[in-house]
């Protein structure tokens, strides 16, 4: 028997029937662009986070890219990101024109490390753009502050963490604006790509809307160069349908995690593997990472025991060839350097059944 990293047939199983059901109807109305699907997801989205505002977008990337350009973020700007982050973080930087600066994050969690950030703030930085990496929202008691005193914008990164409460908010509701992915393997997964942002800024969330609908808020008027990126309402019917059972899964996953955390030494304590999260900062488990001394010989030995895994992720974004003009010498981010050559997620789907865990439980246990 093995346990694939991830099944998104079996993650999306039990929603399927109730799916069907709403999809006649919706299929009927014939309402492909907006409509009603659409304007339902967003309120019950910026419900959930705790926010005024819920903008659907094509997908994350787009999503961070708008919440940008809303800001006025571009050319001859700075915007600072964590040096470990999935690539389009500082994609979505350049891609409106503006400069990454990485940070180095902390070793226990992965996001921004607090302590460095004012060093990395120069006369051209606008944002600081902290990724909830794995599902653990950022030290942002101690962001915001930093923020506030340079006056600079907080756009978070959100896609990995729908629905953490950390500091007495959700994820996403804590800056300026959160971005969310919603790919098929998130927590709060659609049927393909989607994205969204969420705000307590009405202004914000119009202009964000229209930079995604052709810089249009009226049919065939175009106040601003905008770009085509907007959630598909039938992503919109699913996810609606996903976000009711969000905390369900979420605390599906904390199980799943508790039934790791039994074998998975907390600390380093020079054994071949241990736990990423420093206790008291558990997220909601987009990814179970380990740190490992020797990760091929812990993937070898895993897929042996025929347990699927994946590296979240192998080359920090300042290393890949796209960004070679931003390339710097080796150690400027010791933590993300580490992390990059040593993290290690193993399956964590809610679906997994318990004689599945148990298999990835002693398959671990072998491995130490
Ligand atoms: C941290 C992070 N930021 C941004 C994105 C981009 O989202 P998408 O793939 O929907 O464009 C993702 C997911 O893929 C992500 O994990």
């Amino acid at each position: 028997m093995t346990v694939p990293f991830l099944s998104l047939a079996r993650l999306n199983e039990p929603l399927l029937a109730d799916f069907q059901a709403r999809l006649a109807p919706f299929l009927a109305a014939g309402r492909f662009i907006g409509g009603e699907a659409l304007d339902a997801f967003e309120r019950a989205f910026a419900a959930h986070c705790g926010v005024g505002h819920a903008v659907g977008t094509g997908n994350g990337l787009d999503a961070l890219e708008l919440a940008l350009r809303a800001l006025d973020i571009g050319p001859g700007d700075e915007v600072i990101v964590p040096a470990h982050t999935f690539v389009a973080t500082w994609l979505a930087v350049t891609r409106v024109g503006a400069t990454p600066v990485g940070v180095d994050v902390r070793p226990g969690c992965a996001t921004l490390d607090p302590d460095l950030i004012e060093a990395a703030i120069g006369p051209r930085t606008r944002a600081i753009m902290p990724v909830h990496l794995y599902g653990t929202t950022a030290d942002m008691a101690r962001i915001l502050p930093i923020a506030r005193r340079h006056g600079l914008r907080v756009i978070e990164d959100a896609a990995q963490a729908h629905g953490h409460v950390r500091f007495g908010r959700r994820a996403g509701a804590h800056g300026d604006v959160g971005c969310f992915s919603f790919y098929p393997g998130k927590n709060l997964g659609a049927l393909g790509d989607a994205g969204g942002v969420v705000t307590d800024d009405p202004a914000l969330a119009a202009r964000i809307r229209m930079l995604g609908n052709y810089g249009s808020a009226a049919k065939y008027h175009h106040e601003l160069c905008g770009s085509n990126s907007r959630l598909d309402p039938i992503q919109a019917l699913f996810l609606d349908l996903k976000l009711e059972r969000l905390d369900a899964i979420n605390a599906r996953r904390a199980a799943i995690a508790a039934a790791y955390d039994a074998v998975v030494p907390a600390r380093d304590d020079g054994r071949a593997f241990h736990r990423l999260l420093e206790p008291g900062l558990d997220g909601v488990w987009h990814q179970y990472v380990l740190v490992c001394r020797d990760r091929d010989d812990l993937v070898a030995r895993l897929d042996a025991a025929g347990i699927g895994t994946l590296v979240h992720y192998p080359v920090i974004p300042a290393d890949q060839p796209c960004y070679a003009a931003l390339k710097r010498p080796a150690g400027t981010w010791p933590v993300a350097e580490d992390l990059a050559r040593r993290v290690l997620s193993l399956p964590i789907g809610e679906y997994l059944e318990a004689h599945e865990i148990e298999q990835v439980r002693e398959a671990l246990r072998a491995a130490l």
